[in-house]
């Protein structure tokens, strides 16, 4: 159970945050040209969220099952805060990660409720950029790229 949830939250990693980047890229495209919010816009913005929520999914199981909360349960909390490795897999990375999903959420959410294109992409841009760097400023980079 821990390996294959483990190894689906490392690779479905990858594609959640090169389509949040996409998300990201077009908004700010769609918002500096000036152009009309299609569709299409709708669809990337829409995979983007959806991967990002599947990705918080596996990451909640994942914390369940790691070693890592074994290892608090036996040390406590107090321990855990001391040790920068733990306090990033067992505090940082899940509460910094589960704020930035919230971000992507409000932003889709938002966009939703104009019928502007130009608010439209400013809110999906923002806050999935703001995402976006939350999330890279609390992966794991060392372990996940080795
Ligand atoms: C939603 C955005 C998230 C992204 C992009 C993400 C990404 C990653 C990456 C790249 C790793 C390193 C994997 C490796 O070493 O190969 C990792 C590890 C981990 N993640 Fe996430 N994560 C996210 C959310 C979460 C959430 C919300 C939780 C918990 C509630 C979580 C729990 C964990 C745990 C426990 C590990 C360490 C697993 C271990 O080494 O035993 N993740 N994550």
């Amino acid at each position: 159970m821990y390996d294959s949830v483990f190894e689906l939250h490392s690779y479905w990693a990858f594609a959640a945050l090169g389509l949040l980047l996409i998300a990201t890229l077009n908004a700010f495209a769609g918002l500096s040209s000036k152009r009309a919010f299609t569709p299409k816009d709708r669809k990337i913005s829409m995979i983007a969220l959806i991967f990002s929520h599947i990705q918080l999914l596996l990451g909640i199981v994942l914390y369940f099952v790691s070693p890592y909360l074994q290892t608090a349960k036996d040390a406590g909390m107090g321990a855990v805060m001391k040790d920068s490795t733990l306090r990033l897999y067992l505090v940082e990375h899940p509460v910094v990660n589960i704020i930035a999903i919230v971000l992507i959420t409000i932003g889709w959410s938002k966009h939703k409720k104009t019928e502007d294109s130009q608010a439209k992409f400013k809110k999906i841009g923002w806050m999935y950029a703001i995402a976006f760097l939350l999330l890279l400023s609390r992966i794991p980079w060392s372990a996940w790229l080795s």
